[in-house]
């Protein structure tokens, strides 16, 4: 047993970098990885959640009141780890526990014997009776928001017991699976599976084949490519317009293909639109989608029917992934076929042809099923279940969700009439086959997972080397989809029943063998009397839900339908809190939307952060006294931080460590350019002692820096930056604040939280320009000696604060897995302006996280407004070097300044007086660049008072002036005012050179700025 006050491993040190780099390197991982058996959103890497598991079991060798049984039990066991050497003295048994933890990060190691036993051994080792006695109980760890399961699947492996639960039937099933019926069976639950899997193909495939129906050549048709259609309104018109974000088919270099169109006008009749699948040759020649942001429009007259109508049209639809056939069997509307993509026996590679007439046959017969079968349902009396899923889809204006305003308003609107009759008839072979209730569990999570390429929301990747049906889930919402693949289940391609059975086959098999099957799985609520007596657990480990981030819910719904089909009656799969539900309990998630309401009340942040509060509070009541406790959070801003710690703070918890470790994989596209956060920070906690006494606030503060200067240099040595690096400060913090039951300052008042985050801000933030200024900017108020500006450290801080970490994966091509968001599909809908197309240009960062910054720097934001940010809907840009000139240079350009500049002899201000010459003296400054409207903009007001001052040019409007002249290739100019600026003092090179440090790599204004740091004279 570990001493109560002997601290935890994970509560001194920790492996960051390397687990980062295996965490991020595992969410590439295709085969084999239990994630793969079914899609949960925000799962957690395995390799994080082992090791910062690992670390809270173990304790630290180091701390004299470790058990000398651990310790012994170490010294023996790590020597049969490659390169785990326990050396003599505690540190290097510290050192050698870390390094095992780091080594076993990597899921080339999860399934390995010697890996999983000595772990296991030393966590019994740790916990087992003092003396090494009888009656060793394994530790329970219990995470009540456990989703996919992350957490307690490593629980299992590492030899502990493990309680999941979770509010959602969905994540508890795959909970079940993963946690108690894989361990439970082993390698011969895949091979059953296999076997049911193969007569569920072979019946499916006797009763649909008439539905995907094969070449006359013998092709193999895997996927069919739609788009939803609505007819042009414009007079004299009436063409049919297909939507199609693109007519790309592949472009992979050495098949590249897409479509074109000729329009035909038969006299009398409207416009036709007419395909030609071709092999273009450059991207110029392949013509521009015909929708952007639910505006279409038409190829035959040009007109723009705009987002009402296309909602109007599509919604009279239902959707519109269904085709209108005339009595004769010809397609007179409705979703077209823009292709079909083949296999060919023996020829590599995909083809794409157009539809043909025996493609619709398919189409029209499997419309005709439908009715049939839900005809015959309704004559039956309307038992059981719906064939296809009748179950409602949210109201609109429901969180994520954007397609009911196009008329699909059911769950199986979401489906074509194929994709419904197949999936109608798998789930119910599911049932008459399976041998066992696990079986039938495992096939039902197999077809669930299957639907998720096989809806009408499915995008046809056609980008980089990709050729394939995405997921409905590419993000975690359901938005509209324009143009769509459908999937030929029967085939053995994405989407396929072969497919996903395979997938979980393999899962099952890469299982480490001998896991524990102690785990327990329960659905219920985090916040309200959670099922576990007082002190039962030893940690107390989770990953919560925040704000409004997913609406798991509300998807989960989508696989909900048909588990529940495959699998009628479950016991897991039903609404405990409310019988009459058809679908998964939505109440009690802890989620911000609201559209929804728990006992009357809206569900908004204030709700959110109560239940997160309650929870927090639950898991400090279950937990032992001598217990341990993770959190792991994961978010873009900073502002559900202060209450959601706050809650964990009055939950009874105090905040012993925390570890930011990159979870998410680095170099999306989407993180250039804006600061998206690669890491989750671990918190370590305690429960906290009820006497803990009064904090003095000056005391605080005095260690404040210090605790937070020492880990900024170590955070950085591990590659953390930027963004990442100031939440990852929070934690250290807390661990001075959270000791205490309260702080006080000397006149009796309680210090809050958010008082005490504004300073912990100051100090990141002074300590960041001492990093990249120097300290005198970094202590400087406006105008104190040897410092910049405020328009520069705003820069700087702005830059600093961008940086990405970048956890240097050997990621090589990694492709995406199926659950992490893709940049595709991106808002494809509306005419909503918080879309992320056509965004203006520049760096950008939450307003939140630079106002945090600014405020205790003393930097007034709304100063810089429109002349080197820019605000507008939460979000700040800092405006790019070109966006400047006009401001800088006024009408006549760099050119003239750049002409008087090389004519200029004065040596001390050379600028001065040329830059900003559109401005009138004494009158409020006409800055340029900022349009029109720019007293108030977003969350930031400029007054005439503050541009008043600032039209001296400060030493970053130099160097701007200088990058822009370097820009221009006016040498003459830019050599003679660094000569000048050389002689003036350091601070423009200082400046210049700390920037050079800070702009992104590949940037244009790095570029400009190196290049022009290189003319200045030595
Ligand atoms: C961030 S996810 C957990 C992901 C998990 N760690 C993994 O790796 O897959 C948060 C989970 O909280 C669940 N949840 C939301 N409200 C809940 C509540 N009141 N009680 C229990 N679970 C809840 C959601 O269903 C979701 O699965
Ligand atoms: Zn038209």
């Amino acid at each position: 047993m570990i001493p109560k006050s002997c601290k935890r491993l994970a509560e001194v040190d920790f492996p960051i970098a390397e687990v980062s780099r295996h965490a991020a390197r595992e969410k590439s991982i295709r085969h084999g990885h239990p994630s793969t058996l079914h899609l949960w959103w925000a799962r957690r890497p395995l390799a994080s959640s082992r090791a910062v598991l690992l670390g809270l079991l173990w304790p630290d060798p180091c701390d004299a009141l470790c058990p000398t049984e651990f310790k012994a039990k170490a010294r023996e066991l790590l020597p049969q780890v490659g390169g785990c050497n326990p050396g003599t003295t505690d540190d290097n048994l510290r050192k050698a526990l870390l390094k095992f933890i780091a080594d076993f990060a990597n899921w080339d190691n999860a399934a390995q014997r010697t890996y999983l036993e000595v772990s296991r051994a030393l966590v019994k080792a740790a916990h087992g009776p003092a003396g090494g006695g009888e009656g060793y109980e394994p530790p329970l760890v219990v995470d009540p928001f456990a989703g996919g399961g992350s957490i307690p699947l490593e629980a299992l492996r590492l030899g502990c017991e493990a309680f999941a639960s979770d509010l959602n039937p969905v994540a508890c099933l795959i909970l079940k699976v993963m946690l108690e019926d894989i361990p439970r069976h082993g390698p011969k639950l895949a091979e059953e599976l296999r076997r049911v899997g193969t007569e569920i193909r072979r019946q499916a495939e006797k009763e649909l084949a008439e539905l995907y129906p094969r070449d006359p050549d013998g092709a193999i048709p895997i996927a069919y490519i739609w788009a939803r259609t609505v007819r042009c309104e414009s007079p004299n018109c009436g063409a049919e317009i297909p939507l199609a974000r693109s007519f790309w088919l592949c472009k992979k270099a050495n098949r590249r293909r897409a479509l074109k169109h000729r329009v035909e006008r038969p006299a009398g009749e409207p416009p036709r639109v007419e395909f030609e699948v071709f092999e273009p040759n450059s991207e110029k020649e392949v013509p521009a989608g015909t929708v952007t942001r639910a505006k279409a429009t038409c190829l035959a007259c040009g007109a723009v029917l705009p987002p009402d109508r296309v909602r109007a049209q599509i919604s009279g639809q239902r959707g519109g992934a269904h085709v209108v056939f005339d009595a004769h069997g010809r397609r007179t509307g409705g979703a077209r076929m823009l292709a079909a993509v083949t296999l060919r026996p023996g020829e590599p590679g995909r083809h794409y042809r157009l539809p043909t007439e025996r493609d619709y046959e398919g189409v029209r017969t499997a419309q005709e099923r439908v009715v049939t079968v839900l005809g015959e349902w309704a004559r039956g009396g309307k038992q059981g279940l719906c064939p296809v899923p009748d179950e409602p889809l949210p109201p609109v204006g429901t969180l994520g969700f954007r397609v009911q305003r196009y008329g699909m308003l059911q769950w199986g609107d979401l489906f074509t009439a194929r994709q419904k009759i197949a999936f109608s008839r798998m789930t119910s072979l599911s049932g008459s086959n399976a041998s066992t209730s696990t079986v039938q569990e495992l096939i039902a999570l197999c077809l669930s997972r299957a639907a998720a390429r096989n809806s009408s929301l499915c995008l046809w990747l056609s980008h980089g080397d990709q050729e394939t049906v995405w997921t409905t889930f590419g993000r975690n919402a359901l938005p509209i989809v324009w143009d769509f693949a459908e999937a030929v289940p029967l085939s053995q391609s994405t989407g396929s029943l072969d497919d996903s059975f395979g997938v979980a086959c393999e899962a099952i098999k890469a299982y480490p063998s001998s896991l524990r099957h102690s785990a327990q799985v329960q659905v219920c609520d985090a916040a309200h009397s959670y099922p576990l007596p007082d002190e039962a657990s030893s940690v107390w480990f989770t990953d919560p839900p925040y704000y409004d981030a997913i609406p798991y819910a509300d998807l989960a719904d989508f696989f909900f339908v048909w588990l529940k089909r495959a699998t009628p009656g479950h016991p897991l799969l039903r609404d405990p809190f409310d019988p009459a539900n058809p679908l998964t309990p939505k109440t009690r998630e802890a989620v911000q939307d609201e559209t929804k309401r728990d006992d009357g009340r809206a569900k908004d942040r204030t709700w959110f952060e109560e239940m997160m509060a309650r929870a927090f509070a639950e898991g400090r009541r279950v937990l032992r006294e001598d217990g341990v406790g993770g959190v792991v959070f994961a978010h873009k801003t900073t502002e559900g931080w202060e209450a959601l710690l706050s809650g964990m703070i009055r939950g009874g918890w105090i905040i012993t460590a925390s570890w930011p470790i990159a979870t998410e994989r680095s170099s999306r596209p989407r993180a250039h350019g804006s600061a998206a956060l690669a890491t989750s920070v671990h918190l370590i906690c305690r429960p906290r002692r009820d006497d803990a006494g009064v904090g003095d606030w000056a005391g605080v503060l005095r260690k404040l820096p210090t605790r937070v200067g020492d880990w900024m240099e170590r955070l950085q040595g591990e590659g953390v930056r930027g963004a990442d690096l100031v939440f990852a400060c929070i934690g250290p913090a807390l661990e001075i604040f959270s000791r205490y039951t309260k702080v006080e300052a000397a006149d009796g008042r309680e210090v809050k939280l958010a008082e005490y985050l504004e300073k912990v801000w100051e100090v990141v933030g002074r300590s960041a320009l001492a990093q990249v200024l120097g300290t005198a900017d970094a202590r400087a108020r406006n105008g104190a000696a040897g410092a910049v500006e405020e328009d520069a450290r705003l820069t700087a801080l702005f830059l600093w604060t961008l940086q990405s970490t970048n956890p240097s994966t050997e990621l090589g091509a990694g492709g995406e897995t199926e659950d992490s968001a893709s940049d595709e599909g991106e808002d494809e809908d509306d005419d909503d302006e918080t879309s992320s197309r056509g965004k203006a240009k520049g760096f950008t960062l939450v307003f939140d996280i630079v106002r945090r910054f600014a405020q205790p720097l003393g930097i007034e934001l709304p100063k810089w407004e429109g002349r080197v940010i820019e605000t507008k809907k939460g979000v700040v840009r800092l405006l790019p070097i070109a966006e400047r000139a006009k401001q800088l240079f006024g009408e006549d350009g760099a050119q003239a300044v750049a002409a008087r500049l090389e004519q200029e002899t004065t040596t001390t201000n050379p600028l001065q007086g040329m830059l900003f010459p559109d401005m009138q003296p004494g009158a409020a400054p006409a800055i340029r660049g900022r349009g029109r409207g720019f007293r108030k903009r977003g969350d930031a007001e400029v007054s005439d008072e503050s541009l008043a001052g600032a039209r001296e040019a400060t030493t970053l409007d130099r160097v701007h002036a200088a990058m822009l002249l370097q820009a221009g290739g006016r040498t003459n100019a830019l050599r003679a005012l660094l000569k000048a600026e050389q002689e003036r003092g350091p601070d423009f090179l200082r400046l210049a050179n700390a920037l050079s440090a800070l702009y992104p790599k590949g940037s244009d204004e790095k570029r400009l700025l190196d290049a022009m740091l290189l003319a200045v004279p030595r």
